[in-house]
């Protein structure tokens, strides 16, 4: 996949606010998973696909100067605002690119795979970088268990709502996207010779965070929606009305946290 190909591409001016939403929502899930892992004062780490400098630098803070994080993306614009004396960053396509010369106690991506049609290489790669005995951390969306914006689709608000996700999972699909990888991640763990695999999901439902999450997402991709006929200008300006006005209950499709550890 090119940069251009990607739908949701850092550059946009709104990427920045998604990012920041993105963080609110599930940065509390992830560090839960880091948790699990054990991550302490000392370790190196990889955030892979990293986006905005949020989850990084929380990272950075938990390893402390001792520890090290490495912090890439194939857009690395927003990332770099995480650089610091513990924090590299670096443009880099983790499917397409060499994984980094050393070796990580964790490595960890979230919702990154689901949009790299090479998943299983880019997973690969990932593995490839963990010290004997180092954590895999993936999340990833499965939009396709559960594909609706609002679950309760009492009245024509939460129709609109629901007919723009669907155009949303569309785009993402025609350029790559596999809108059920989350269900698949534990087996490929499996296959992959992973031990300790463990997996479980995160299911937002009417949560405050999720509405700067759809205003950012909607603006980011506001375009492709008209050009694909998805929705007009009108019912895109009526929706982003919704989901300001708080009629909706905006939900997320589970994201799936798997972990699993490299044979000592
Ligand atoms: C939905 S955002 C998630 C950002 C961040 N991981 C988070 O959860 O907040 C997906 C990120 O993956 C990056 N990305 C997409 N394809 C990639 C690839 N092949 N290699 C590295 N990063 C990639 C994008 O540039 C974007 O920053």
């Amino acid at each position: 996949m090119t940069d251009s190909d990607y739908l949701l591409e850092n550059r946009k001016t709104e990427a920045a606010q998604r990012f920041i939403a993105l963080s609110a929502l599930f940065d509390p899930v992830t560090l839960r998973q880091f948790d699990a892992c054990g991550m302490a004062a000392g370790w190196r780490c990889w955030e892979v696909g990293a986006g905005g400098p949020a989850l990084v630098r929380r990272i950075a803070e938990r390893v402390g100067p001792a520890g090290h994080v490495l912090a890439t993306d194939i857009d690395d614009s927003w990332t770099k605002e995480a650089a610091s004396l513990n924090v590299e960053v670096r443009t880099h396509d983790v499917a397409g690119d060499c994984p980094p010369g050393e070796l990580f106690d964790l490595v960890h991506a979230r919702l990154v795979l689901v949009h790299v049609p090479e998943r299983e290489r880019a997973l690969r790669n990932m593995i490839r970088a963990l010290k004997p005995g180092g954590w895999l951390v993936i999340e990833d969306a499965d939009p396709a268990l559960q594909p609706l914006s609002c679950i309760d689709a009492y009245g024509p608000e939460q129709e609109l709502a629901n007919r723009i996700r669907q155009g949303f999972r569309t785009l993402l699909s025609s350029r790559g996207a596999d809108l059920s990888f989350g269900r698949k991640l534990p087996r490929m763990f499996r296959a992959a010779g992973m031990v300790d695999v463990a997996a479980e999901a995160y299911f937002p439902i009417a949560l405050p965070e999720c509405a700067p999450l759809e205003v950012a997402t909607i603006k980011m991709i506001r375009s492709d929606l008209l050009g694909n006929g998805i929705a007009t200008e009108c019912e895109i300006e009526q929706h982003l009305e919704n989901v300001r006005t708080g009629v909706l209950d905006l939900s997320q499709p589970p994201m799936i946290s798997v972990r699993g550890r490299k044979l000592p």
